[in-house]
């Protein structure tokens, strides 16, 4: 039995976030900007992509460490091939017992949703930032409509992911005129939004503070309308705070990574398309287990002690320190969600 790992302030590894790869379908000015991911962008060629193998053996490691948890993102997961396959070989991995997906929603059918469900996937999330056109198609970069991402969200609904989370990235002046147009409509839903605070990650290099609309300030605006009251069964686990409304119209969440960081819970390692393995977002170090793998030909048990040793080095709390210094100053290593997954 291996005894699991802490890091340097005390912190267990329970999640692992999987970038599947680094390519999307949309350009969300806030994370993969037209202007830096456009023709000319080179994305990962495909060899350079880890396998379901390979991706499998990291998660099986990560999982003989203590993690119970994985998260498939990108880019845009549903961008893999066969994803059901993958999802079927990490459901059978021993200790995984939540296997949740992150997507733009564009490319789920209803087929899909259900294939995925029966997979062993156990949870999704679907991203959408206002229910309006103009909107949508300004956020997105790209000409979906908001119907196309509301269909998913039924389709995945109807496949018994229930209930199904949104996340909104609420950018000051640009959608916060549909935070109340959001929660309305999915209010008596099983949807549960989650109000995101605009991050210093991705593509934009002109990040400010005032573009971050505080998630306090969001709490009021809804509170406003719909009284609410704290609902977090297990609040330290969790990077978003749970609100329900007190007439009994649901579940919302809010996720204040800017205002109120919650680095000091923080139990994920993230693995990148390319195989880099980095303990925060916001890493500098990352370990290269594409090269661990392929070259070096480790085997399991080396496997899981590479990770266990970069866990037990990491002190990562970028969040935390940017907040202490209450500064615009940019982060040292400004990660493309891309790459490393929402
Ligand atoms: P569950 O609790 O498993 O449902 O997921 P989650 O709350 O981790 O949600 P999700 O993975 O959808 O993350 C939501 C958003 O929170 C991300 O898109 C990021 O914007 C932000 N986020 C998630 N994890 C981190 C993190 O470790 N650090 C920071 N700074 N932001 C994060
Ligand atoms: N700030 C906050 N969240 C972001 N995401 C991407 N870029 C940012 C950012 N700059 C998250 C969103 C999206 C997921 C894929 O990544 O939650 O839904
Ligand atoms: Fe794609 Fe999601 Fe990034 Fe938008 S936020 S560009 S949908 S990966
Ligand atoms: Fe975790 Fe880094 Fe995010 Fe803090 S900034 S919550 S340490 S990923």
């Amino acid at each position: 039995m291996i005894q699991p790992p802490t890091d340097r302030l005390g912190r267990p590894l329970t999640d692992l976030r999987l970038s599947l790869t680094d390519r999307c379908n949309l350009r969300c000015t806030y994370c993969m900007p037209q202007a830096l991911f456009g023709a000319k962008h080179r994305f990962l060629p495909r060899r350079d992509l880890l396998t379901f193998e390979e991706i499998s053996r990291v998660a099986s490691a990560a999982a003989r460490l203590g993690v119970t948890k994985l998260r498939l993102t990108g880019g845009e997961p549903l961008l893999r091939h066969n994803l059901a396959e993958l999802v079927t070989m990490l459901a059978a991995i021993p200790g995984i017992a939540d296997i949740a997906m992150t997507s733009n929603g564009t490319l789920l059918s209803a087929e899909h949703a259900l294939a995925l469900r029966q997979a062993g996937l156990t949870r999704l999330t679907i991203s959408l930032d206002a229910l309006d056109a103009p909107t949508v198609a300004a956020m997105s970069g790209s000409r979906i409509s908001p119907e196309q991402v509301l269909r998913a969200i039924d389709h995945a609904l109807g496949a018994g992911f229930v209930p199904v989370k949104v996340n909104m990235v609420v950018q000051a002046g640009v959608n916060e005129h549909a935070i109340i147009p959001m929660a309305a409509h999915f209010r008596h839903k099983p949807v549960i939004v989650r109000f995101i605070e605009y991050m210093d990650v991705g593509g934009p290099q002109d990040w400010r503070h005032s573009q971050v609309l505080a998630a306090r300030e969001i709490h009021r605006r809804l509170d406003a309308c719909w009284p609410l009251e704290p609902f977090d069964p297990a609040p330290s686990a969790h990077v978003a705070r749970d609100y329900r409304y007190g007439d009994g119209g649901g579940v919302i969440g809010l996720i204040a990574a800017v205002s109120q960081p919650f680095c000091r819970s923080c139990s994920r390692l993230r693995l990148s398309a390319q195989g880099m393995v980095h303990g925060c977002l916001f890493a500098s170090g990352a370990l290269d287990l594409r090269h661990a793998l392929r070259e070096e030909e480790v085997d399991d048990q080396r496997l899981t002690a590479l990770l266990s040793g970069l866990w037990q080095r990491r002190e990562d709390r970028y969040s935390e320190l940017r907040h202490s210094r209450h500064d615009a100053a940019q982060p040292p290593v400004k990660p493309f969600m891309g790459q490393l997954g929402g």
